[in-house]
C-alpha cells in the first residue's frame, strides 16, 4: 500500500484560467483527490462530467507531478444539463481544450464529447480504477450513471461521486445526487463522505482498499482547510464591500452631491 502524502500542489492551469478554476464549486475538493491519485496512482481515471476542467486538472496535475503512468478519459458532451446550461453560452469545450494543451500536453489523455451512455461500451468490464461522477445531479441520471458504470471498475477501485452534500436542494428538495449517494450507503459496506465543496461520496470497491485510506487519509486536514478558504473568502468579500463604499463616497464628492 503506498503512503498518503499530503502535498502543496500548485495548479498550473490556474495561470490561465484565474477566474474560474480556483472557484468552481469543485474547487476546495482539488488538494483532495489531488492527494488520493497520488496514493491510489490508478492506471485508467475515468470522469463523467469535466465542464471547465476544475476537477480534470486536479487529476491531471497529480498524474504530471507524481509521474504517474495514468491514462485520462474525460467525458462529456460539452452541451450542458440542467444545472450547467447557462455556461453553455461560452465555449467550455475550447476553453477545456486550451488549458489542457498549454498545462498538460503530451500527457495520456483522452476526450470523448458524447454522452456517458454512449462512451459506455468503449470500456472493457473491470478496467476502472478511479472513476469521478459529475454530470447531471437529478436522481435518475446519477443512478444510471452510477449503475452502467460499476460494471467497468475493478474489484479493488474507487467511485468518486460529487454534489453529495445534505445542504444543496433543487426545487425545494433535496438533491438528487445527494438522495442516491444516501442509499449507496446501504447498498455498499465500504462508503465514506467527504464534507467539502458541496460534498464528495467516496465508494471503495474493495475492503482493504478502504481500511488503507481510513488509516491514512487525514481527512481532517482537508476540512479544516475548506474552512479557512470560506473566512478567507469572507474576509476579502467585506474588505471590496468597504472599498466600494469608499468609492461612491469619492465619487458622490466628486459630483458635488457629498454632504461635506
Ligand atoms: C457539474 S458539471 C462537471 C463539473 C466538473 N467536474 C468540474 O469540476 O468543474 C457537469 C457536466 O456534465 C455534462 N453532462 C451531464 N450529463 C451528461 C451526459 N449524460 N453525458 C455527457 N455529459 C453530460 C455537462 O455537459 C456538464 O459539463
Amino acid at each position: 500500500m503506498n503512503e498518503w502524502i499530503c502535498y502543496e500542489p500548485v495548479f498550473a492551469c490556474d495561470r490561465y484560467q484565474p477566474c474560474l478554476l480556483p472557484y468552481g464549486p469543485f474547487a476546495g475538493l482539488r488538494d483532495f483527490v489531488y492527494d488520493l491519485v497520488r496514493w491510489q496512482r490508478p492506471k485508467k481515471l475515468v470522469e463523467l462530467g469535466c465542464h471547465y476542467g476544475c476537477s480534470s486538472f486536479a487529476f491531471l496535475q497529480a498524474v504530471r507531478d507524481g509521474n504517474l503512468d495514468t491514462g485520462y478519459w474525460g467525458i462529456d458532451t460539452w452541451r450542458g444539463d440542467l444545472f450547467t446550461r447557462n455556461d453553455y453560452r461560452d465555449d467550455v469545450y475550447g476553453e477545456f481544450c486550451r488549458v489542457l494543451s498549454l498545462c498538460y500536453d503530451h500527457m495520456d489523455t483522452h476526450l470523448l464529447r458524447c454522452s456517458f451512455q454512449e462512451a459506455a461500451p468503449g470500456f472493457a468490464d473491470e478496467s476502472i480504477d478511479l472513476l469521478h461522477i459529475d454530470g447531471s445531479h437529478m436522481y435518475e441520471d446519477v443512478r444510471r450513471d452510477f449503475d452502467m458504470w460499476l460494471p467497468k471498475m475493478k474489484k479493488d477501485g474507487v467511485i468518486l461521486l460529487h454534489d453529495v452534500a445534505d445542504y444543496l436542494f433543487y426545487e425545494g428538495e433535496h438533491l438528487g445526487s445527494w438522495r442516491f449517494f444516501s442509499e449507496l450507503c446501504c447498498r455498499f459496506p465500504h462508503v465514506r463522505r467527504l464534507p467539502v465543496s458541496c460534498g464528495l461520496g467516496l465508494v471503495f470497491l474493495s475492503e482493504e482498499m478502504c481500511r488503507g485510506f481510513d488509516e491514512q487519509a487525514p481527512l481532517e486536514i482537508y476540512i479544516k482547510e475548506e474552512s479557512r478558504r470560506y473566512e478567507d473568502a469572507k474576509a476579502r468579500l467585506r474588505e471590496m464591500s468597504f472599498r466600494m463604499r469608499d468609492l461612491e463616497e469619492v465619487l458622490r464628492m466628486r459630483s458635488g452631491t457629498g454632504n461635506g
